[in-house]
Formats: C-alpha cells, sequence, structure tokens
C-alpha cells in the first residue's frame, strides 16, 4: 500500500509520562499493556472487604515468622493424566517433593544446586553458572513455510500473519508425536509498542494498525531437540512443519458455553452472536489434559474507542470493565468494531479464555463463555478425585477476584479421538466459582486461614440474585460483587502444584492495598512495602503492597471440586532485608531479592518457579526456584536474568527437567525507546529489541 507522505505518522505515538511508575514499569508499558490501568480508579467499587475478618485493619505490617506449614499430602489421582504430571511420574522419585537434595553438576533444573544470579541491570539473559540459553523464536522469524524472511523495514500485515508476533507472553510445550525429537511450541503475543516496531516515516497509520492486528494472537511452532541435551530450536523444515501457525486479531474464534447467542454478544457482522473475529491482549495460559492450550484475553478494553457517545444499557457494565472508550491503538481507523459507539457489542466479545488444539491447525479456535469474562491472566487445569477437571484463574486488576471452574463431566483418560473430542467439551458446562478468604488471626505468626468457594453460577442456574445465567457469564466481575468475594493484589497466574497438589497464586502488587476502597486483611496484609530506586540505593518505604506474594492453598480433603480450602501466603516478596518480607521462613540471608511475581510453573518434582514483571528492588526482572517442601521450602533462587526493560514470562520446565523455556517481552521498553533510538538491542541480532522465546539448558 502506498499512501501519501502528510498520512504517514510521526513518532512519538506516546507522550512520555512521568518516569517510573508501577513496579519498575515504564509509562509506555503501562500505555501499550493495560491501557494505564493504574492511572484509573480501581472498577471494583463494591463493599467487599470492608471486612469481617478477625485481623482486618489492625494488620499494617507483616511480623516475622518461623513457623513452617506442614507437608501437604501428595495428590495423585489423575495428575499422570496431565502433560506436565506425566513428566513428574516419569521421574519423581517418593521422597522429592519440590524439596529435593541439591545436586552439582546434574542437567536436571529440579534438583541441580547453582548459585544465585545477582540482581543486574545488565542488557542480556544472565543464566546461572553452568547453564546456557538459546533464543528459540524471535519477532518476526517465519513460521509459516511461505512467510518471508523479516526485514523490518519492509514489514506487510500478510507477512506478519505468518511469522513470530511481538511481545512473546504464555509459553506452553506438548511433546509431538512419539520420536521424542519434535515438539511443539505455543505462545501468546499479547501486545504491541508502535513506537519500538516501525522505523519512523516508514509505514501509514493505516499500515501500522493491520500490522499490529497480525503481530497479536498467538503462534504454534514446531521445534526439534538440539545436539546439547535440553536444547531446542525451529525445526528447520517449514514445509514439514504442518501444525505451524498464526492465530491473530482477525482469526475466526467460536463462541462456546451457554451465553452463544446472547443478544449482547451479537453484532453487526455476526448476528448470530456465535464468531468473533481475533483474541489480543493474551496473557497467561496452560496446557489441558486433552493437549490443547488454553490463554487468557486479559487486557482487552483499551483496545476500544468511541466516535460518539458510549451505549446507556451497558454504563455500569463498561465501568466495571475499565471501558472508557479512550483506547488508544485507533483500530476503530480501520475497523468499525473497535468503535463503542457504532458497535457497543463486539467488547463483550473480548475478556474470554480462549482454546486452541495445536493439533487441529484447521479447527477454530473458542473462547469459552463457561469460565466467566474478566480480564483474565491465564488458566490452569487440574483433573480432580472424580475425574472432574477444575480450572483456576485469576482476574488481573488492582482489588480483583480468584476464580475456579469445576465441570459437571468427566475426563476420559483414553487415548483416542473419540475421547479427546469429548474431553474438549468439559469446559461447557458446570460450575463457576469465586474465592473468599478469611484469616484466622496472627496470634499464629502467619498470615493464613480458611476459604471459601462462593458458587456464581452453573451452565443451567444463576445463584447470583437477580443475575441470569448469561448476566453472571457476560458480567462475572458484577455478579461476584454481589456475594462477597475477597478483593486480591491482582491475581495473575493461579497453577496447580502436580506433586503435591497444592494451588500457587502470583500476587503481583497493589499500590493501593491499605486506603479506603481496598483495606488489609489478612490474604493482603501489606499497606506499605520497602522498595529501592536503583541497585546500590538504599531501601525506602512505599504505600501499599508493592513486591507482591505467594499464595498456597490446599483444597479441603485434597479434593479440588471441595468448595473450602486452605491457605497460607507462602512467600511476601521484597528484599530479604526488608521487615516485612517472608519465605515461608526460611533463613532470609541466604534468599534472592524478588519482586512482582506474575507467571509461575513447575517442575516435575514440584518446586514452583516464579517469573517476575515490574521489579522494584532496582534490578531487571528475572526468573526463580523456589523449593515448596521440605528442608529448603522457601528457599528463593534467581536462575535467570532479563535484559534491559524485559518482563520475565511463561516458564515452562519440561525434557525431564533438562530444557527451561521462558519468554523475555518487552525488551527495551522505556518511555524514551523508539525504533531508531532503542534502549536495549537484545537478543543483539539486529540494532533494535526483538522479543523472544528462550531455553535454558545445562552446558557441555
Ligand atoms: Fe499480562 Fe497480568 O499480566
Ligand atoms: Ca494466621
Ligand atoms: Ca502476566
Amino acid at each position: 500500500m502506498t499512501l501519501a507522505p502528510e498520512s504517514r505518522r510521526t513518532l512519538p505515538l506516546v507522550e512520555v509520562g512521568p518516569g517510573l511508575r508501577h513496579g519498575s514499569r515504564s509509562y509506555a508499558t503501562c500505555h501499550f499493556r493495560c491501557a494505564n490501568a493504574c492511572d484509573h480508579p480501581e472498577p471494583n467499587t463494591s463493599e467487599n472487604n470492608h471486612i469481617r475478618d478477625e485481623v482486618g485493619h489492625a494488620l499494617k505490617r507483616r511480623t516475622l515468622f518461623t513457623g513452617a506449614a506442614g507437608l501437604g499430602a501428595v495428590v495423585a489421582t489423575g495428575l499422570a493424566l496431565d502433560p506436565r504430571a506425566a513428566a513428574a511420574a516419569e521421574s519423581a522419585p517418593t521422597v522429592a517433593r519440590g524439596g529435593a537434595a541439591r545436586v552439582a553438576g546434574t542437567d536436571d533444573l529440579a534438583k541441580v544446586e547453582f548459585k544465585p544470579v545477582a540482581p543486574n541491570k545488565r542488557d542480556a539473559v544472565v543464566v546461572a553458572d553452568g547453564f546456557d540459553h538459546d533464543v528459540v523464536m524471535r519477532w518476526g522469524d517465519p513460521v509459516l513455510a511461505d512467510a518471508p524472511e523479516f526485514d523490518v523495514y519492509q514489514q506487510t500485515p500478510e507477512a506478519a500473519a505468518k511469522q513470530f508476533g511481538y511481545n512473546n507472553d504464555y509459553v506452553g510445550v506438548l511433546p509431538l508425536g512419539k520420536s521424542a525429537t519434535e515438539a511443539l511450541l505455543v505462545c501468546n503475543h499479547e501486545y504491541t509498542n508502535e513506537n519500538m516496531m516501525y522505523p519512523t516515516g516508514k509505514y501509514t497509520s493505516a499500515q501500522i494498525k493491520q500490522l499490529s492486528m497480525a503481530y497479536h494472537g498467538m503462534s504454534v511452532v514446531q521445534i526439534t531437540r538440539g545436539l546439547v541435551p535440553g536444547s531446542w530450536a525451529q525445526s528447520s523444515d517449514l514445509s514439514k512443519a504442518v501444525y505451524n501457525r498464526r492465530i491473530t486479531a482477525t482469526t475466526p474464534f467460536q463462541l462456546t458455553g451457554p451465553a452463544v447467542g446472547d443478544e449482547r454478544l451479537k453484532t453487526k457482522q455476526d448476528k448470530f452472536g456465535a464468531i468473533v473475529k481475533g483474541t489480543f491482549a493474551n496473557c497467561a495460559g496452560g496446557l489441558t489434559p486433552w493437549g490443547t492450550v488454553l490463554s487468557g484475553e486479559e487486557n482487552f478494553n483499551g483496545y476500544f474507542d468511541k466516535s460518539g457517545s458510549l451505549d446507556s444499557r451497558y454504563t455500569a457494565q463498561y465501568a466495571r470493565y475499565g471501558i472508557t472508550g479512550s483506547g488508544s491503538r485507533g483500530w476503530s481507523e480501520i475497523d468499525s468494531r473497535f468503535d463503542l459507539s457504532i458497535e457497543p457489542h463486539e467488547v463483550h466479545r473480548f475478556g474470554w479464555i480462549v482454546e486452541v488444539d495445536p493439533l487441529k491447525p484447521n479447527e477454530a479456535p473458542k473462547k469459552h463463555t463457561m469460565l466467566g469474562r474478566f480480564k483474565h491472566e491465564g488458566a490452569n487445569v487440574v483433573i480432580a478425585k472424580d475425574k472432574r477437571v477444575v480450572v483456576y484463574m485469576g482476574d488481573d486488576e488492582r482489588g480483583d477476584y480468584m476464580y475456579k471452574f469445576v465441570s459437571a463431566g468427566t475426563f476420559d483418560p483414553a487415548n483416542t479421538a473419540k475421547a479427546r473430542a469429548k474431553n474438549k467439551l468439559l469446559l461447557d458446562k458446570g460450575t463457576l466459582y469465586v474465592a473468599k478468604f478469611t484469616g484466622n488471626g496472627t496470634a499464629d505468626s502467619k498470615y493464613d486461614g480458611t476459604g471459601q468457594w462462593i458458587p456464581l453460577t452453573s451452565d443451567t442456574q444463576s445463584f447470583v440474585d437477580g443475575m441470569s445465567v448469561n448476566d453472571v457469564l457476560i458480567f462475572t466481575r458484577l455478579a461476584a460483587d454481589k456475594v462477597g468475594p475477597t478483593k486480591m493484589d491482582r491475581p495473575e497466574d493461579v497453577d496447580i502444584n502436580p506433586v503435591n497438589g497444592k494451588v500457587y497464586a502470583a500476587l503481583t502488587n497493589n499500590s493501593n492495598r491499605g486506603n479506603a476502597t481496598t483495606p488489609v486483611d489478612e490474604a493482603n496484609p501489606l499497606s506499605t512495602s520497602m522498595v529501592r530506586s536503583a541497585l546500590g540505593q538504599p531501601l525506602t518505604s512505599a504505600s501499599g503492597n508493592r513486591n507482591g506474594y505467594i499464595l498456597e492453598l490446599t483444597a479441603d480433603g485434597d479434593d479440588h471440586t471441595a468448595t473450602t480450602f486452605g491457605w497460607d501466603l507462602m512467600l511476601v516478596c521484597g528484599d530479604p532485608s526488608a521487615p516485612e518480607t517472608y519465605f515461608a521462613g526460611f533463613d532470609k540471608s541466604k534468599v534472592s531479592p524478588i519482586s512482582c511475581p506474575d507467571n509461575v510453573a513447575f517442575d516435575s518434582l514440584g518446586n514452583l518457579w516464579i517469573a517476575t514483571d515490574g521489579n522494584v528492588l532496582g534490578s531487571n526482572d528475572g526468573l526463580f526456584r523456589v523449593a515448596v517442601e521440605g528442608a529448603n521450602r522457601g528457599q528463593v533462587q534467581q536462575f535467570v536474568t532479563m535484559p534491559k526493560n524485559a518482563e520475565t514470562c511463561g516458564p515452562f520446565i519440561t525434557d525431564n527437567n533438562r530444557s527451561l523455556f521462558f519468554a523475555v517481552q518487552h525488551p527495551g521498553e522505556s518511555d524514551t525507546a523508539t525504533f531508531e533510538t532503542p534502549t536495549s538491542t537484545w537478543p543483539h541480532s539486529d540494532d533494535f529489541p526483538r522479543p523472544a522465546v528462550c531455553v535454558a539448558f545445562r552446558k557441555r
């Protein structure tokens, strides 16, 4: 496309804001990723958390704890069917549950003794001594066989839709066939940063929007085992990589579940409310036991603008989802479905969990209405004792909630196409719940207590007064507000440990915690925390929960379908010298500083791996291993640090713990960064940064 010079844009698109903000994020990250969510009041204005908790406002500051939680029972039932747990069953000795003895020199990431990587500000991926890493896929690398080689000066939407998208987030790896040499890498491409992707003056405004829509979405990429054990690379012959796939902001999705056909999901282009074009703002995700991938549509609200007024029928609903019509991407310029004044329902068709079957490259991916609509971080599935499946999910907004879904049907473990097809329907029927946490007081020197999963709706019956099944599913946040759940500090990944069966939630931060609308409670106890402006600078106090928590949930009776659970604040993150920090009772002189946990994963021995986003301790973000059982419980050790201004995403451990995949998202994203003036050039293959997926493995 050729347009007149006057229609070409000038940089920067983003007005540079007032320096560092929430976490260590740049204004640019806030702008492009979450539509400056933190500049707006919390959309949750409900009275929940004004609190019937025994501790309540007395909890201003954490005391130091010495006790460690007891060991949980091992939940084995059904887990061997989970791809991750299958790996666990293969190699887990009975005594090692995330607390295995450390071994020097081994290539087993679950056991290896390593010297933690020191906090740093390098423009590099730094892995622990004795380990190496390779870049597997970069923004622009060809995915489909007919994709051209990436040329940053000759980008076209057609090529972009065949190349690896921008800002990789979730990472999942599925074995392919029986050869054990091939696998499928599945990634999310959460958002784009137009300031950094396009040479100034090279592309028109319309071209930029078409390009960015194509760089969003997801990728499926065949990878092949490398010569060094644990290493992987893209399979070289793309003509044979028949599962390779790009999903973009225009790929057709099938809506499934009870809300299909609801009036509020119908648009001019889709009179049946059944087919949605595209997915975007996909953050984290999870593998299902039937070999598909779930992915969360998160900050979708920022993609919609308005040419006139907002539809008054949806004033409360839009407000609760942060939908203001001030979306800055301007996609409505090329597609009117992003104009709320023209198409008030299109925005209701985002904010879902999507499911992609990597083995069916021609099958339309799904959007599951039964899993509710909110700012979905991700979704992780476990098979319960009775073979129903349970999905744990977080709504990543300050002061929002944690959810779970329990299926009506049961998982069929048969390795047949028929069983797989049946399993793929499990997320269409069942019950959606929201979590309420009750503290038991701090006399026990622990932030812990019990919890309830409050039912919101089944596929046939709503449990919320005045709301139908579809009301609950399409406007889940408003439904949850009515039943008294606990406001949390931005629930991100919520994942199930395949070895001990407990559930681990990353609560990344909340600068508002402790104010009038979001008071502290025992599950969210910090109203101040210690931060550092730069490495070498002293810690200073800041309001709210700035460094985040890891919360550990134990389903009652180790039954994930139970409506009650126990909980324990396992980690209060931060610099270990800060008094409020807590590492499950582990010696604080022997842990790495950690700030803003976001994505979590497990190795086959049940160690927890934590990726961070927005470190406020003066260092780059990183990836940490944490034992959750035994003498090492709470030992946080940094294994990888990120390049400048990058966030760590998607950790995924596979191949008998020899391969650690992770995504480097938004390297070099700063308020001053443009294509011509980058603040990072990682991975240093070009003179501009390229978000990429890496794999770390033992050096040979
Ligand atoms: Fe995309 Fe919740 O981070
Ligand atoms: Ca307690
Ligand atoms: Ca995230």
